[in-house]
C-alpha cells in the first residue's frame, strides 16, 4: 500500500516539476532514444533541456553512450519530448525505476511514444545496419514491471498485449519506407535482461521461439506504456547478427558504431512519421 501511494506521489511530483520547467507547454509525442541513437536530437529545435540528475525521482543513467537528458522542442514541425538515454534493468534499476519515465509521460499528457533500440538480429534475412520495425515482442525479463498490486489509477490489472505496437504506425512507417526506397525490415523483438550478449545457443533459441531480434531494453517500457494506454511505435537498429551458423562476437563498441551508421535513416523515418501523424 505504502509503495503505491509513494509511486502516485512521485509521478505527481515529477510531472509537476516538468510542467513548470516547460511553462505548461506540453507535448503529446515522446521519443526514447536508445544506445547510440542520440543523434536524432541534432534534428530537434531544443527549447528546454533537463539533465536527469535534476529531475526529481529520476534515477541517473550510467551506461556509456547514454547522456541522460529530457529534451523538449520541435521536431519536424511538432512539439515533442525526447529521452536521451534510458534506464536499463541490467544497470541495477528496479522495473519500477526503468519504467518510471513512462508513468510521468502519461501524467503530462503523452499520447504516443516512439521507442528505439539497438538489437542483435537472428533473422537470416537481416544485415548489420538494418532498421527493423517492431511488430510484437517476447518478454523474457526475469521480472515484470506490473508485478505487485495493481494501481487502478494507472491502468488495468490485466492489460491486453495484442497490437501493443500500433498497427497504424507500423503501416505508416512501411508506407514511408516504400515511398523513399528505404530498406525496412519488420519483426518480433525479444527483450532480455543482459548484460551478456547471447550465446549462439541462446540466439538459436530466441529465433526458434519466434524472435527476429534481441535486445536488453524496450519491453518493460512498452508494457507500461500499454498499461497506460499510450500508443507505441518501436524500432530497432540491427547492430550485430546472431544468425544460426554465423554468429558474430558482438561488442558494445561495434553496437555503437553500427547504430551510429544507421541513424540518418532512422531520423528521416521518425521525422517523416511525426510530420504525417
Ligand atoms: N543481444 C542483446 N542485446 C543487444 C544485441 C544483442 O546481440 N545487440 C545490441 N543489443
Amino acid at each position: 500500500m505504502a509503495h503505491q501511494i509513494n509511486l502516485l506521489e512521485k509521478i505527481q511530483q515529477t510531472s509537476e516539476f516538468i510542467k513548470q520547467r516547460v511553462s505548461g507547454k506540453l507535448p503529446e509525442t515522446a521519443i526514447i532514444l536508445g544506445s547510440g541513437l542520440g543523434a536524432l536530437v541534432n534534428h530537434i529545435d531544443i527549447e528546454v533541456e533537463i539533465p536527469y540528475a535534476e529531475v526529481p525521482n529520476f534515477p541517473v543513467s550510467t551506461v556509456e553512450g547514454h547522456k541522460g537528458c529530457l529534451i523538449f522542442g520541435n521536431l519536424a514541425g511538432k512539439y515533442i519530448m525526447a529521452m536521451q538515454g534510458r534506464f536499463h534493468y541490467y544497470e541495477g534499476y528496479s522495473m519500477q525505476e526503468v519504467t518510471f519515465p513512462i508513468r510521468v509521460m502519461k501524467a503530462i499528457g503523452i499520447k504516443t511514444v516512439f521507442v528505439s533500440n539497438a538489437a542483435g538480429g537472428m533473422n537470416p534475412n537481416f544485415r548489420v545496419g538494418d532498421l527493423m520495425i517492431i511488430t510484437d515482442h517476447i518478454n523474457v525479463f526475469p521480472e515484470h514491471p506490473l508485478h505487485g498490486k495493481n494501481i487502478n489509477e494507472l491502468g488495468p490489472r490485466f492489460p491486453a498485449m495484442v497490437d501493443a505496437y500500433s498497427p497504424r504506425l507500423v503501416k505508416l512507417a512501411k508506407d514511408i519506407a516504400k515511398e523513399k526506397g528505404v530498406r525496412l525490415m519488420e519483426g518480433v523483438y525479444v527483450g532480455t535482461q543482459g548484460p551478456t550478449f547471447e550465446t549462439p545457443a541462446e540466439y538459436r533459441y530466441f529465433w526458434r521461439i519466434g524472435g527476429d531480434a534481441v535486445g536488453m531494453s524496450t519491453v518493460p517500457e512498452v508494457i507500461v506504456a500499454r498499461h497506460s494506454d499510450i500508443e507505441v511505435f518501436g524500432i530497432s537498429i540491427i547492430t550485430d547478427l546472431g544468425v544460426e551458423g554465423a554468429v558474430e562476437k558482438a561488442s558494445h563498441e561495434e553496437v555503437q558504431k553500427a547504430a551510429a551508421a544507421a541513424q540518418p535513416i532512422m531520423a528521416m523515418l521518425v521525422q517523416e512519421m511525426i510530420t504525417r501523424m
